[in-house]
């Protein structure tokens, strides 16, 4: 079921905007339940839109049979509605009118888990962001709200449990072997809120009180023989209504709220309105077969997926440019419903350093490559390719420079007028930033370049003393490269937190001209809206080293020239957590390069001892967090080096970084192997804050000391894989075990134990996707390798989270084998996206994008990779989502 196109497929323009001809009041639909055919009869009650330049009535529809159209009572002759492609109009049609449409559709059929489909025998829908189209000929836009009723009808035996959105009014039997469950939405939703579930389910469920004493009935649906793995989902969801009642007032308005697992699914998960569907990956965990990662990510998801109650369902967006307005929104609540759940300040700081990572290697690489777009895109060709980093991440950035500019009140009441405003409607970014000015008194107009200028900015820091006049003056420059569609940027409203700190390392109070009605703060909120400015600093008694961008606290590249000491005292002492780990990750970075440099030189490699005993300090500094230590011990990404060259040479990298990690084992042994024990977590497994730390060192200490070949190293990690009580510490020693660079006899007792985890964990597809994963990233593991585990019994293209884990990894995470010489690992990638584009194209365009920033190459690096982007064009019945990824790449 893609989306097949014969010529370039059509871009949509925001600027062509056109309210809707006829606005939706009620949504009846009934549907016959079946795999092979399900039938679906609506009915629609609409009323003309007179202040629309659209005249006609259009609906959108696709791959649907249709089997009967009425309006008013009245059988719509073939003459009467025209239909090409996707959009059906109705010209003419009355102020007031009643839709009768029957269509029929396949689910069986639809691998494309979009729409209607099947997922191990059970039913599945996915709406957003045009899925509702597959489903029924309709107004198909978010703009257009609607109440729904829904009846479902199927067969008892087959498909016991049928779920809806809102509340169940009615149910029984049929009769005749089927049953029937009919569910009424009391919210206005846009289609793409849409959703049923039918089949074989089981749930664990909880009444829970609300801060008002309402009682509310919570339920995880998952498939027979995962209860055992929903309590953290349950714990993570009551979390969340909490958190959001607590944070910013806002009460579920629901009287039941469900979440169903599926293993098919292309994201993470969906907020159907009441009736959220998750992938099982962000839902089933327990000790056994999740690690910490997975059960913070489900912390997450769960948060981000129930907050879109508000943000999203409850205020949703007028057209999908302003999938912004809900993304980054969204995000920015559940990073800091993670934030707030952890409550330290250095918790809070992990979280955010885990966050910035993935900004920078993945949204600042797609700002930099051919498909950088705006956080409010001007155009699109497919929306599915534009569920990016751009719009969550950086989304989230903006929505929290509002934050940081406004203060967490000011942020609040903005919020507050933002829903006091907007509930029901479907609005844009910009009555989002309307209600943070309005609520605050201040000028924000400005602050709309973030929604509409692409790339990411530079800031450039240049200071100096004047140990006279104890003056201290710091210039600020900011600038923006080129993006595609974009050549001339105008300066942004940049929000920079610094401090400045003494030779001690203490923060200095600070007299700046431009705040004097904040002098003697530490910490000061410099607001940076010119191309330059100079901020100037008196009564500075010594030459101060500044601490600038505290907390990241705005998206931008950050120029400043720091000497290692200066780095090294930050690293020691900066009272914001960020910037100290930050001053580690420059050190870091500066050696990583220098050496990469020297690896294509063929220069002996060194490592200087100033780096290797500011990271001692750090390891052995038992008053920080462990999760912080392991942090800054952390080396930059090779995706991250990468970001360092105009030139990217992966195997250079990779040598360079192994180099420094085999450098740090051999001079900090002793130091990793005391963190080691001092950090186990005996007894029962706890996901709390502190036990993940402690294994999250302890773990990075064991992928140290086993980058070194030893004998006890090799032992250390075998015996945490036999007696490991939990999945965290089980995997972590399978990845060490399988990247130790040892003996014939460790690589076989290697070979051995992942035999045996995939043994032992085979029925549990959740971990059978770690198992390919942790191989795809081995540096052993070429293009051959790859292609032979393709040919493993429990591989397949039909599932994402099994694509994914394998072939997504390979592409995506193991950048020097990827990037092999002869071209191979880009020849697969062109197979892969072509048979995932027959299968799934939202899933073939994710894979697609892999090779997006081909002209960072080397130039014979270049050729293989133009072939393969030519051969993936050239290929027949390209979808829209491929052909546009594609297309963008090779006019790069
Ligand atoms: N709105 C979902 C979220 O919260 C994203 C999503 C889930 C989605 N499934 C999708 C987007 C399928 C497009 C297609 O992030
Ligand atoms: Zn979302």
């Amino acid at each position: 079921m893609s989306n097949d196109i014969a010529a370039t497929p059509p871009t949509i323009f925001r600027k062509d905007y056109v309210a809707p001809g006829f606005w939706v009041d009620t949504v009846e639909m009934g549907f016959d339940l079946d795999l092979h055919e399900t039938h679906v009869a609506t009915r629609i009650t609409m009323r003309r839109n007179h202040d629309s330049a659209e005249k006609d009535l259009v609906l959108f529809g696709a791959s649907l049979k249709l089997l009967q159209l009425r309006m008013n009572g009245v059988n719509l002759k073939k003459n009467a509605y025209t239909i090409d492609g996707e959009v059906m109009r109705i010209a003419n049609a009355p102020d007031e009118v009643t839709l009768e449409i029957e269509t029929l559709i396949k689910p069986l059929k639809n691998t494309s888990l979009s729409g209607l489909y099947a997922s191990n025998g059970n039913f599945i829908t996915q709406c957003e962001a045009e899925g509702f189209r597959k489903i029924t000929w309709f107004p198909d836009r978010p703009d257009v709200m609607a109440k729904y009723t829904v009846m479902l009808r199927a067969n008892k035996k087959k498909f016991p449990i049928l779920l809806g959105n809102g509340n169940l009014i009615e149910e029984g039997d049929l009769g005749d072997g089927r049953h029937f469950a009919k569910w009424e939405d009391p919210f206005k939703k846009p289609s793409y809120l849409f959703a049923l579930v039918a089949g074989k389910l089981v749930c664990q469920e909880e009444n829970y009180t609300l801060k008002s004493g309402r009682s509310v009935l919570l339920q995880v649906w998952v498939e027979d023989g995962n209860l055992d793995k929903t309590q953290h989902a349950m714990d993570s969801l009551k979390n969340s209504i909490r958190w959001d009642e607590e944070r910013f007032g806002l009460e579920l308005d629901l009287d039941r709220f469900m979440i169903v697992a599926t293993s098919d699914f292309n994201m993470g998960a969906m907020e159907n309105k009441g009736l959220n569907i998750f992938n099982t990956k962000y839902v089933l965990a327990n000790s056994r077969i999740a690690t910490d990662v997975d059960y913070a990510g489900i912390e997450s998801v769960v948060g981000h997926e129930y907050f879109h109650n508000w943000t999203g369902n409850r205020v949703t967006c007028r057209d999908w440019f302003q999938l912004s307005l809900k993304e980054g929104l969204t995000v920015f609540r559940d990073q800091e419903f993670s934030a707030d759940l952890v409550g330290t300040t250095t918790g809070r700081a992990v979280k955010r350093i885990e966050d910035v990572r993935v900004l920078r290697q993945v949204q600042f690489s797609e700002d930099a490559g051919p498909m950088a777009h705006p956080v409010r895109p001007d155009s699109f060709v497919e929306i599915n390719n534009f569920y990016t980093v751009t719009i969550y991440e950086k989304g989230s950035e903006v929505v929290r420079m509002y934050y940081t500019l406004l203060g967490h009140e000011g942020f609040r009441k903005g919020m507050d007028l933002y829903f006091a405003r907007h509930d029901g409607q479907a609005v844009e970014c910009d009555d989002f930033r309307a209600a943070m000015a309005d609520s605050s008194g201040r000028d924000l107009t400005q602050f709309e370049r973030w929604y509409s200028q692409s790339g990411t900015p530079r800031v450039k820091a240049e200071t100096t003393y004047d140990a006279e006049t104890q003056t201290y003056q710091l210039t600020l420059s900011q600038s923006c490269p080129a993006t595609p569609g974009q050549d001339e940027k105008l300066p942004f409203h940049i929000p920079v937190a610094m401090g400045l700190l003494d030779a001690e390392g203490k923060d200095i109070a600070l007299h700046c001209d431009a705040y004097s009605a904040l002098a003697g703060a530490t910490n000061l909120i410099l607001e940076l809206t010119e191309a330059s400015q100079t901020f100037t600093f008196t009564g500075v008694a010594a030459k101060p080293v500044p601490s600038l961008l505290r907390n990241f606290s705005a998206p931008v590249l950050l120029d400043i020239e720091y000497s290692d000491e200066e780095l090294g005292l930050l690293l020691a002492n900066d009272s914001d957590p960020f910037n100290r780990w930050e001053a580690g990750q420059r050190l870091a970075t500066r050696r990583l390069v220098k050496l990469t440099k020297a690896v294509q030189a063929g220069e002996t490699l060194e490592l200087d001892s100033m780096f290797i005993e500011a990271l001692r300090a750090t390891l052995v500094n038992e008053s920080l967090d462990p999760s912080f230590r392991e942090l800054v011990l952390t080396l930059p990404s090779e995706a991250m080096i990468a970001e360092e060259f105009d030139v990217v040479d992966p195997q250079a990298i990779h040598t360079a970084r192994q180099f420094v990690r085999t450098a740090l084992t051999q001079h900090l042994r002793a130091e990793f192997l005391s963190a080691y024990e001092a950090n186990l977590t005996p007894g029962q497994y706890t996901p709390d804050a502190i036990s993940m730390a402690k294994r999250a060192l302890k773990n990075l200490a064991l992928s140290y000391l086993s980058a070194w070949s030893d004998e006890s190293t090799f032992e250390l990690a075998q015996t945490q894989f036999d007696e490991a009580e939990n999945m965290t510490d089980r995997l972590a020693a399978l990845s060490a075990l399988t990247n130790f660079h040892g003996t014939e006899t460790q690589a076989n007792a290697a070979a051995q134990s992942l035999k045996k985890f995939y043994k032992d964990f085979k029925k549990e597809a959740l971990v059978i996707d770690k198992w390919f994963m942790l191989q795809a990233v081995a540096d052993t593991t070429d293009v051959a390798k790859v292609r032979e585990l393709m040919e493993h019994k429990a591989f397949t293209l039909g599932n994402p989270n099994r694509a994914r884990s394998l072939t997504f990894s390979f592409c995506n995470g193991n950048p020097s084998r990827f990037h092999a010489a002869d071209g191979s690992g880009y020849a697969l990638w062109a197979e892969l996206v072509i048979e995932l584009n027959k299968i799934n194209p939202q899933v073939a365009a994710r894979l697609a994008r892999s090779l997006d920033r081909w002209k960072k190459y080397p130039l014979h690096l270049q050729e293989h990779m133009k072939l393969a982007l030519e051969k993936v064009a050239a290929t027949k019945k390209l979808s829209k989502d491929v052909a546009e990824v594609i297309g963008k790449a090779l006019a790069a």
